[in-house]
Parts: structure tokens; C-alpha cells; sequence
């Protein structure tokens, strides 16, 4: 054995695996860590180099849903977000993932809604994780509004899928929707009498009901005929200042969703907010 495996093999029994990761990083990045890229300023618990980014982990205020941030997420030690959202996820709407920001801001835009002249809609329930922490959020039981509930809870349509959606295999990849139940939904929301559970078909079930003045709009379909018809469909319907949330906006898979709502916002004259959630924020303004 050469003198550099056995005085290698030494350094492996006596120095720690942690801290052998810590000189494995330094000997590799030393170059950056004393000449950072110029133009690029990082604070202290970041660095880049080449394809990576490296964060400490200590740093990082929160790391869920495809999103790390060291800035504050101060919503994690607030004691009402935190009832609503594990009243969500006793639901197992999200599958075990874990979505406090998205649901966060879900609940930010229904209490401010809650405000307005207008009733809550949902396209895209599944068990209603994100309709359950709105309605603890909000109080809802307390508000004279209605919250419509609407799924095929059977999962996506086919029909109502466009080419490229299926090339991707859209239909397939979200089979777990399939199984859906409207009876375990009832369950979960027979206490809120200002909840209406509407089993059908956006779009086609819409104009079957009486819903006429909106105020929070949450769209969560998965696929885009179904959500741009229904926005179509709500738009005249939403009060001013009425909020529309867009699930799956910012996502990569859903891309077409993104070109859709863009167009679907400038022909209103208003612009969809990007969120770095992948979430899109869409406001009523004025008399559009
Ligand atoms: C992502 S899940 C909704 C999750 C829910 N917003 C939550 O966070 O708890 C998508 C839902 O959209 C429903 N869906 C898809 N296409 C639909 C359509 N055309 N009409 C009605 N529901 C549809 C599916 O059945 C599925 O339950």
C-alpha cells in the first residue's frame, strides 16, 4: 500500500465523518470560498459554485415544496395557522407532503377575502385540506357566506385535457385522484352548514348553479381547460377586489397553465402575481 492510502486510511479512522465532509468541501471549494464570483453577494450561510448552491442547513427558514428561503417565515409560530393547517392535513388531501406556505397564503387571501362582498368557491377539493384550514382560519362558520365546494371527486376528466397534458401523461401521474370519495368529504365538512359539497364537472357543472357574487376563488384542477373555463366562467361573478388563487401557476409541469393564465389576465387588463410557492395571485381590480 503507498504511503498516501495508509497515511489516507489514518485520517479516516481518527477524524470524524462529519468533519471530513467540512475538509472535503473546503480543499474542493477553497478557491471560491476566498475569491467569490464577482458580482454575486451571498451572505455568509451561502455560497455558489459551478451547478450548485450550498445553504447551511441551520440558515434555512424554511425547505418544503420545492421552496428554500433563508428569509423569515413567521406564519410557522402562529398559533391559528398552525390549528388551521393540521385541520388540513388530517384531511390526507395533500398525501403526506407537507405545504405550510402554500396553505398559508391560501388562508392570507381567504381572511382577506372574508372582508368582501362575496362568496368562497373551490374547483379542485380532493379530501379539502386547503377549504379546511381556510374555514378554521377564517372563522367561516361565523361569516354570512357560502363556501362551494366543487370536485368530480372521481379525479381528472379526460376530455377536459389538452394534447400536451396527455403526451406528459397527466392523467396517469395523478391516478391517486381516482379513488376520491364525495361521502368522506360530506364527513368532514356536515358540521359547516355554509359549506356546499357540488359533485361534477368543471366546466360543465357551473352553470347549474346559483352562484353570483364571488370574492375568493381557489383553483386547483391540475390541468388547464378546467381552470381557465372556470376563471371565464367566475370573472364577471367576482366582486371588486375579489381574490382568485392559482395552485398550480409557477409549477414546471404545468407550464401551459402559466402561458393560459397570462393571456386569460391580459385580455382583462389586470397581471397574475407569480408567487416563489408556484402559486399565482390574480385581484379583481376596479370595474374590469
Ligand atoms: C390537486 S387536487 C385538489 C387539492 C385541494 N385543492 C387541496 O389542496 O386540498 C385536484 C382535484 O381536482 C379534481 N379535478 C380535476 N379535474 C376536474 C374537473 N374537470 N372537474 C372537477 N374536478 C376536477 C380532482 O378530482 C382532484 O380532486
Amino acid at each position: 500500500m503507498s504511503l498516501a492510502r495508509r497515511l489516507k486510511n489514518i485520517v479516516r479512522a481518527v477524524v470524524p465523518p462529519s468533519l471530513r465532509v467540512r475538509l472535503h468541501y473546503f480543499r474542493r471549494y477553497q478557491d471560491y470560498v476566498w475569491r467569490p464570483r464577482q458580482g454575486v453577494q451571498h451572505g455568509q450561510d451561502v455560497f455558489d459554485y459551478q451547478d450548485y448552491v450550498w445553504i447551511r442547513r441551520q440558515a434555512l427558514q424554511y425547505s418544503e415544496d420545492n421552496l428554500f428561503t433563508l428569509n423569515a417565515a413567521p406564519f410557522l409560530n402562529e398559533e391559528n395557522f398552525l390549528r388551521a393547517y393540521n385541520f388540513g392535513a388530517q384531511t390526507n388531501s395533500w398525501h403526506g407532503l407537507s405545504i405550510r406556505w402554500r396553505a398559508y397564503i391560501a388562508c392570507w387571501a381567504a381572511a382577506y377575502a372574508s372582508k368582501l362582498d362575496g362568496d368562497f368557491v373551490e374547483c379542485g377539493v380532493n379530501r379539502g385540506g386547503l377549504a379546511r384550514a381556510i374555514i378554521d382560519y377564517t372563522g367561516f362558520e361565523r361569516l354570512n357566506k357560502r363556501f362551494y365546494l366543487i370536485d368530480t371527486f372521481s379525479g381528472l376528466v379526460p376530455t377536459y385535457l389538452s394534447e400536451e397534458e396527455k403526451k406528459k401523461g397527466i392523467l396517469s401521474a395523478y391516478s391517486y385522484y381516482n379513488d376520491n370519495s364525495a361521502k368522506i368529504v360530506e364527513e368532514t365538512f356536515a358540521q359547516f352548514e355554509n359549506v356546499k359539497i357540488v359533485q361534477g364537472s368543471v366546466p360543465d357543472v357551473l352553470w347549474s348553479l346559483q352562484i353570483n357574487r364571488v370574492a375568493f376563488l381557489s383553483l386547483d384542477m391540475n390541468c388547464t381547460i378546467p381552470e381557465i373555463r372556470a376563471a371565464e366562467y367566475f370573472w364577471p361573478r367576482m366582486c371588486p377586489g375579489g381574490v382568485m388563487i392559482l395552485d398550480d401557476y409557477g409549477s414546471l409541469l404545468h407550464c401551459e397553465q402559466q402561458k393560459a393564465f397570462d393571456d386569460f389576465a391580459r385580455d382583462r387588463s389586470v397581471q397574475v402575481l407569480v408567487l416563489p410557492t408556484g402559486q399565482g395571485l390574480i385581484f379583481k381590480s376596479g370595474g374590469t
